[in-house]
Order: structure tokens, then sequence, then C-alpha cells
């Protein structure tokens, strides 16, 4: 097969993969079914960077977010941990929560700091995330990024101001 075959097969099986998802919704069938570790589709497409757009479309099927693993690592974490940003901005645009914390008391934030994952940061800190909240041995986002050596992403997170709130936004 040309490449020209191969490229048109692609396009046709996403769009089918693309349709059928689409219809297994449409058919019933709960966004929000958990595997045997109590994982939802939502969490697993978020950790293993899958589609955004199903990412989406499992949110606009109401997906519930708040799934977390043993750790209390949540979407958000995981997004972040992986430098998921597309994923982080539907899950922030479908209302998760910025703050939650993980077992540790970290935030998205703090994981961000930690896994230096500044573009994840950005999004957060522009769509109003507390920089001041800490983590459970007493540190901030600010802090965390100082400890692991990530100074820019310090200076990002220090240097943002509320009022650069919703600059970014569209
Ligand atoms: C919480 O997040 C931090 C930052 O990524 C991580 O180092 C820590 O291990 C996490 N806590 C647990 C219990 O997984």
């Amino acid at each position: 097969m040309g490449n020209m075959g191969a490229a048109i097969l692609f396009v046709l099986v996403r769009r089918l993969l693309h349709e059928t998802r689409g219809a297994l919704l449409d058919l019933g069938a709960s966004p929000d079914y958990k595997d045997s570790q109590s994982l939802t589709p939502l969490y697993h497409t978020v950790l293993v960077e899958g589609d955004p757009s199903c990412c989406e479309m499992l949110l606009r099927a109401h997906a519930t977010i708040s799934c977390h693993d043993e750790n209390s690592w949540h979407e958000i974490h995981q997004a972040c941990r992986y430098g998921h940003v597309q994923h982080l901005e539907h899950l922030l645009f479908y209302g998760a929560d910025m703050g939650v914390q993980n077992a540790s008391g970290n935030t998205a934030l703090h994981i961000c700091a930690v896994y230096k994952q500044e573009h994840c940061a950005r999004v957060l800190v522009v769509r109003g995330a507390n920089k001041e909240v800490k983590n459970y041995r007493s540190q901030t986002p600010f802090q965390v990024a100082i400890i692991a050596g990530n100074f820019e992403l310090a200076e990002l997170i220090k240097n943002h101001k509320e009022t650069d709130i919703g600059k970014l936004l569209n």
C-alpha cells in the first residue's frame, strides 16, 4: 500500500474509533465504569495521554472527576506529572479542583514543581491555582521547585501576579 493509501486508511480508522467511542456512550455505557484498580476511563486517558478528544468526550458525557489511586493521585496530578497539557485544560474546563492534594499533601502545582512541567504550571497559575497551599512537610510549590532545583519554574510561580489571571484565557 502506498503512502496515500496508508494515510487514507489512518484517517478512516481514526474516524471509526471516534464514532465507536461516542456510540458506546450513546448506548448508555457509563463513562465512570471502573477497572479492577477502581480507576475510570477518564483517569486512564489522562495517564497515558490518550486522544484529547476522547478525554473531552468523556467529560462531556459527565464523567466524574475525582478518581484517584491508592496514593491519592487524582487526574490533574497525573496530567501534571506527565505534562499532558491538553488533558489538564479539559479537566479544568470541566471543573477539576486545583486544590486537591495527594497523600503527601501535594497539589498539582507542587507536582509540576517536582517534575519540571512548566507548561502545566503556567496553565495552573493562569487559571488561579492557589500558590500558598502547603504540603504535609509545610512546603509551598515555590519551595518544592527550589528544592528540586527547578529554578525557572520557581521564578514562574513566584512572579505570577493575581492580576495576570485570565490574561491567557481566550
Ligand atoms: C505526592 O506528590 C509528590 C510530588 O510529586 C510525590 O513526591 C509524593 O511521592 C506523592 N505522594 C504519594 C504518597 O504518592
